[in-house]
């Protein structure tokens, strides 16, 4: 029996909505014969030939993995070993002595490799607070790249990527987003005029905490061929079944996000008028000043994870996240179980979230579970 061959992708109807396009791009196309998965190519050498020799330089399942975050992006999609490596590849597009703006609220593991590079003497930085556009605009005025995040951890702070696109292009500076907590199903940065999103799809794309994966989508394919020799030349790669593994949790992202999301908004709304909370961040209620700015900037909802204050001391909310017996103490987010941690544990978020702020990756457990969890440690720690 011969191999069946087949063309390497399904057609995408461009009338499909994203969460259509989640399940359905980057298969193999629909003919007698294919597999209804891409296959996983574990092989660190190839036969030789003139375009693919060795695992640096392609990989058939990154290819599948980038043509649907492509298509759900609306750019060409270069995919890493990591969030912090697309970033670390990102920032090379930075010329030599450029300037860099960056908000205050980002994740810091990002704002550690641009103060690094700016020790170094390889760039300039302008830090501006992400809910400020004028500040941000402002501080473009001769910068390279404006960095900023749609939904800013750990404070969830959302940033006005319309505004701040046009602005920054004006200015002829390129946007770069940070889409890890929105996801292409909350926003879709391209589309709000910004050169290139980034996604830590060690999140809510992979979905379960089992890989960690990064990925780059670029408005401009020279932009992605850079960032493409980066990969290869720095040796950043993603694993094949990390490819793998996290195309199969974008099939399933849609549904887990309006559960977890739905799940978010209930808690929020709870933890408000909770006695044991000073403040809740979340962008879905009402109050939250940046309830506006996120249904403006952000779509079909705002996401699932939200941050609170506990009404007490850095050790009744360490004895709050000691008793928990459901949400997990543990860091990282976007997964089908729920995480929570005191952010100013680590030095990099000390300077700018309170003590006793917890940030809450809402999974997609029973709502009512998780909030007995969360009211009974809460009364136990502060009774
Ligand atoms: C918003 C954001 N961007 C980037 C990253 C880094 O991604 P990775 O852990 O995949 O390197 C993280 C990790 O927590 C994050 O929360």
């Amino acid at each position: 029996m011969t191999e069946p061959t087949y063309p390497a992708s399904v057609t995408l109807d461009p009338a499909w909505t994203p969460e259509t396009v989640a399940v359905q791009a980057g298969r193999p196309a629909r003919v007698p014969g294919a597999p209804m998965n891409a296959p996983v190519t574990l092989s660190s050498t190839y036969v030789q030939s003139a375009s693919v020799e060795y695992g640096r330089d392609g990989n058939a399942g990154w290819g599948a993995l980038e043509a649907a975050l492509g298509a759900l992006d609306g750019g060409h999609a270069v995919t890493f070993s990591s969030g912090l490596a697309a970033a670390t590849a990102i920032a090379d597009l930075v010329p030599t002595g450029g300037t860099v703006v960056l908000s205050t609220v980002t994740y810091f593991g990002v704002r550690v490799i641009f103060e690094r590079l700016q020790a170094h003497g390889r760039l300039h930085l302008r830090m501006v607070a992400p809910d400020d556009t004028a500040a941000v605009l402002a501080a473009a005025d001769g910068a390279d790249m404006v960095w900023v995040e749609s939904i800013a951890n750990p404070l969830i702070v959302v940033s006005d990527v319309p505004a701040i696109a046009a602005g920054a292009r004006e200015r002829g500076a390129l946007t770069v987003v940070d889409s890890t907590f929105a996801t292409p199903l909350r926003q879709r940065p391209l589309e709000l005029g910004a050169d290139v999103v980034m996604h830590s799809a060690t999140k809510f794309i992979g979905g379960h905490s089992d890989l960690l994966l990064g990925a780059a989508v670029c408005r401009d394919p020279a932009h992605a061929a850079t960032l493409t020799v980066h990969r290869h030349d720095h040796g950043a790669l993603p694993g094949g079944l990390e490819a793998f593994l996290a195309l199969r949790g974008l099939r399933t992202l849609a549904v887990r996000l309006d559960r977890s999301e739905a799940s978010a908004g209930e808690l929020a709304r709870r933890l408000t008028a909770h006695p044991g909370v000073s403040r809740v961040h979340y962008p879905g209620l009402p109050g939250d000043p940046q309830h506006e700015r996120a249904s403006r900037v952000l779509r079909d909802g705002v996401g699932s994870m939200l941050s609170f204050e506990v009404a007490g001391t850095v050790e009744q909310t360490e004895a709050f996240l000691a008793r928990l017996r459901l949400v997990t103490n543990g860091t990282s987010l976007g997964g089908v179980e729920s995480l929570i941690e005191r952010r100013a544990r680590y030095a990099g978020d000390a300077s700018i979230v309170g003590p006793t702020l917890c940030r809450l990756s809402v999974g997609i457990e029973n709502v009512e579970d998780l909030w007995a969890d969360l009211h009974e440690a809460l009364r136990g720690a502060l009774g």
